[in-house]
Formats: structure tokens, sequence, C-alpha cells
């Protein structure tokens, strides 16, 4: 496989909104980012994934964008944009834009257009379709965010398609405009030397509504084709899409080099483990070890050569990972990050850290809905509360899987607003901030923070991380995951307790070289008879066998 900068990369992403306000109106803006981006350079990442920084009503906090070529006031201004990039790979660090292109804002001009009547230039932008007798919407598919995916358009009586909110049209791909409008745009970000991009629901291009097809649709990777030839084709960029029914076959199209699509795609089939198959994201049900074993395993191997796997726990949709999955509680919080972040940075592929990941940050609990600001749970608790569920089962789904958890302000310090703004945020601080803080961090030589410098700087200095073959053992272990890495006649050999639990790892014929990282200051050299402590993980060189 021809190497590209992107497989020995650690991608950041930032949630504009809330990494660091700069003019104190409680919103966080991108000369906050410029501000911190030394901060960044420290802790050695080499890609920033910028969540969503366009013109936007912010129905969806960005996701619903009304000009893809303005950059939203409350963000800064297309000047500040164009530093951001410079000053950003001044420090070598490459911006990926988030390229959300599935759907636009309602207030899209296009969508103004559209809207309009049915003669209209700009009609077939969009997805609309007649009703069915008795004010029934033209099928019944639904929203992502509750409710039907169809909303009746009183001034033509016609119904357009929304898989996201009511605020959010679908674009009709079908349409050569559309795409060519597309291709326009994504060059005109492209030629201001981005890293690339990050392409939002990506996988729901080609749906089909009249065939209730939504996601993977016949004509899906003959678009990406077209946009690859069209756009970022002969450029060295990074372009992952966000596909999350996507099977390691379909990931293989996506990704293998010679196809000519994306470098990778971001699959989801981890972060579902602890939910009820068939059923929404808020019935959830306790995660099983073993499979999410064999599910990073089934990824490892069915990529290897074929296609390149993306790496992640968390991002702005998803709970953070060392309260859904690990220990927060003040004994083991710290341990319990490292763990996260020693699995999950020794595979192959390019890991993504989110905004405070690097210093093991938490969900933030909530007692009632006017605390929240996310439009999916709000529908959610509105459209359960109408069904008649019970107010704190609700609640409860919530604080598990509810997207603010992982979307409120960062700490930098324990100052007023954790030093994120000197006015009153746009969603409420974690109240923990004055405990969990990124200056502590720094401070601390044994914290996450500098853990995670360290598994970065181990990334870059050691090819075996980046190329190293994959190899799962003790797959049916009820808590440890333990892999190998194979590089060259080198092996590493990771070992994670998953558990509070203390454990026994046995190998009785290899012998250490050296103990690479480790969450604990004095892990055993000695893996005959391993005892593993709470949450424990250990990376070893062995000692070649010869
Ligand atoms: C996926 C994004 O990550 C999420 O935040 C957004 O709400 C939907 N796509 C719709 O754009």
């Amino acid at each position: 496989m021809e190497k590209k900068w992107w497989h020995s990369s650690v991608v950041y992403q930032i949630y504009p909104r809330s990494f660091q306000d700069s003019n104190g109106d409680g919103i966080g803006d991108i000369q906050g980012i410029i501000q911190r981006l030394s901060y960044l350079a420290d802790l050695g990442i080499d890609a920033i994934w910028l969540s969503p920084v366009y013109q936007s009503p912010n129905d969806d906090n960005g996701y619903d964008i009304s000009d893809y070529q303005a950059i939203s006031p409350e963000f800064g201004t297309m000047d500040d944009m164009d530093e951001l990039i410079q000053k950003a790979n001044e420090y070598g660090i490459r911006i990926v834009m988030d390229l959300v292109v599935n759907h636009t804002s309602d207030e899209h001009s296009w969508f103004i257009e559209s809207r309009k009547n049915k003669d209209n230039g700009y009609r077939d932008y969009y997805i609309w379709r007649d009703g069915q007798p008795n004010d029934m919407p033209p099928n019944e598919l639904t929203s992502i965010f509750s409710g039907s995916a169809w909303e009746l358009d009183k001034q033509t009586n016609q119904y357009y398609l929304h898989l996201y909110s009511k605020k959010q049209p679908d674009l009709n791909w079908e349409n050569p405009k559309v795409r060519n409008e597309i291709w326009q745009m994504m060059n005109f970000w492209l030629d201001k030397g981005i890293g690339g991009f990050r392409m939002d629901v990506i996988d729901l291009i080609g749906k089909i509504p009249d065939e209730l097809i939504t996601g993977n649709g016949p004509m899906l990777h003959t678009y990406l084709q077209e946009m690859h030839q069209k756009t970022f084709g002969k450029l060295d960029v990074l372009t992952v899409g966000e596909t999350w029914g996507v099977t390691t076959e379909d990931a293989k199209l996506y990704s293998a080099p010679e196809r000519n699509e994306l470098s990778m795609v971001f699959q989801f089939e981890h972060i579902g483990l602890d939910e009820q198959p068939g059923k929404p994201k808020w019935d959830t049900r306790p995660l099983d070890f073993i499979k999410l074993k064999q599910v990073f395993t089934k990824w490892q191997l069915a990529l290897d050569g074929d296609g390149w796997n993306s790496l992640f726990w968390n991002n702005h949709d998803i709970p953070r990972i060392v309260s859904s999955w690990g220990n927060d509680s003040p004994q083991y919080r710290v341990v319990s990050a490292k763990m996260f972040a020693t699995f999950l940075h020794f595979l192959k592929g390019t890991p993504y850290i989110y905004q405070g990941e690097e210093i093991g940050l938490t969900n933030t609990p909530i007692s009632s809905i006017e605390e929240v600001n996310d439009i999916e749970s709000i529908n959610m608790y509105n459209e359960r509360m109408q069904q008649g569920y019970n107010k704190e089962e609700i609640i409860h789904a919530i604080n598990k899987k509810g997207r603010d958890n992982a979307r409120r302000p960062i700490p930098w310090d324990e100052s007023l607003n954790g030093g994120f703004s000197t006015e009153t945020p746009w969603l409420a601080l974690n109240p923990n901030y004055q405990d969990l803080n990124v200056k502590k961090d720094q401070q601390n030589e044994e914290s996450i923070f500098n853990y995670y410098k360290k598994v970065i700087h181990l990334r870059k200095e050691n090819e075996l991380i980046v190329w190293g073959d994959y190899k799962e053992l003790l797959p049916n272990d009820p808590q440890l995951f333990v892999y190998e890495r194979s590089y060259q006649g080198e092996t590493w050999l990771i070992i994670i307790n998953f558990y509070e639990k203390p454990t026994i790892y046995k190998d009785d014929d290899r012998k250490v070289e050296t103990i690479v990282i480790s969450n604990y200051m004095d892990s055993s050299k000695k893996i005959d008879k391993l005892e593993l402590r709470p949450f424990e993980s250990v990376v070893y060189k062995l000692k070649k066998s010869h």
C-alpha cells in the first residue's frame, strides 16, 4: 500500500462551539482555536477534524448549513478561517473540514428557492413527493431525530424528505446539478489548502426513498468515485466518511486505494454494542465484552491490506467513554481513561481523539429536560412523553446516551467557566471542572494528558504501530483484551484489563525485553504469571525468540 501521511497520523476533533471562546459571547470560535494551537502541537496531533463552522441557523448546532462558503459570525470570519488554516499548517497540523452534504438547512438559498413552486429551477435539488390519501406522508420512512421523515410544505402541498430534523431537508443527489454544486464548493475549500474532509452521514447520499432505501444505496459508490475524480482525487488529503451501518465488505469498497473513493470510514459497530439490536439507541443493554473484542478483531483483520481503519471511542455524538464503559470515580478515572487510550492507540488504523478525551472528561448527568440543548434528545423526550413513557426513564436514557455529554465546554483551568469563556457559556460546563481541567493535567507528569502525549509520540517513533500485523490472543477471556503487533521480526504484546477486578495473564514461553508503556508506574516485566490490577494495561516489547 502506498504510504500516506494520514496512515501514521493522529487526528483531533474540535467541536468549535465548546472549545475556546475568544470574544466573550459564551460560544467557542475560530480565534479561540488559534489561541490553543500550541496546546495541540504539544499534544502531538497531526490534523484537526473541525466540526462545522459554516453559516447555520443552528437547529442541529451547525450540521444544518445555510451557506457552505461562509463562516458563521459566532465563529468568526473567512479571514479567521484562512488564518487558522495557515497557522495550523505552520505547526504541521492540517485542517480537515466537516462536509455535510446529505442535507442542507431549510434556510439555504437552494431550499428557499426550491420550496417556492414546483417549476422552480431548484425544485429538484431536494426530494419532493405527493402525500397519500387522508393526509398521510408518502411512505413510512422515519427521521433519525424522531417522527416521520416527510414534512408537508403548505406552499406547494407536497412533502419534502428530511432524514434528520425538519430544518435539514435532504439533497437530491440524483440531480447532476446538485453534485456539481457540491464539487465546486469542495474545490473552493481544497484551494485553501485544507487537509481533507470528514463526510457527514455520507452513506445516505445514494438513497432511494421510494423504495425505503436510505443507507448504502445503489449509486453511493458511483457518486463517491465521481467526487474523487472531480475534487480531491489528485491531492494528498485525508477523507473519512461517516457510515453508521457499514459492514467490513462495504468498508473495503470505500477505502481500498485502487477504488478511488475515500481514505477510510468511521464504522460504529463497537459503539452500538450497548444498544438493543433493531431498537433506537436510547434502549440500552449492558456491554458484551467478548463481542467488543470480536468486533475490533474482525475490523482489524478484514481491512488489513485492503483498506484502512479509523479508530475512535468518542466524538460529538457519543457520550464520554470513561463514563460509559469505564470507571469515572475519583479512584479509577485516570487508570481507566489510560486503559482506553492503550486499547485503541496500538491497533492498526488512524486514531481520532475527541476534544477533552485526552484529559479524561466525564459525562454530565442532568435531572430535567430544561438543561438539555441537543435536538435529538429533546425530540426523543417529547415523543416518548407523548407515548406515555416514564419521565425518569427518559432522563436516564439521555444521561446515558445524550449528545450533550460530549458537547460541554472544555475546562482549560480552574478559573470562572473553566477559562472557556468570560461570559456564561452556551451550555454549562461539567461542574467537576475545578478538579478536571487541562492545566491540572499539564502540570502532572502522570496525568491522562501526558499519557496521550506519550502514546501519540510512540506512533511517530515506531512503524510497528502503523504497519505491524495484528493478532488477538485469548478471545474468550471475559475481562482481558490481549493482542500482538508484529513487524519486521519484532513483536509487541498489548495486555488490557478492561475491568476493575484484578486478574491473571499467563504466558509461559516468552520473555519481555522492555515495557513500552503502562498505566501503572510499576507494572511487572514478568509475564509468565502476570497479576493485573484494576484497569491495568501494559504494552510489552518481547525478546526475539531465536
Ligand atoms: C452526524 C453528525 O455527527 C451529527 O452530529 C448530526 O446531527 C447528523 N450527522 C446530521 O448532520
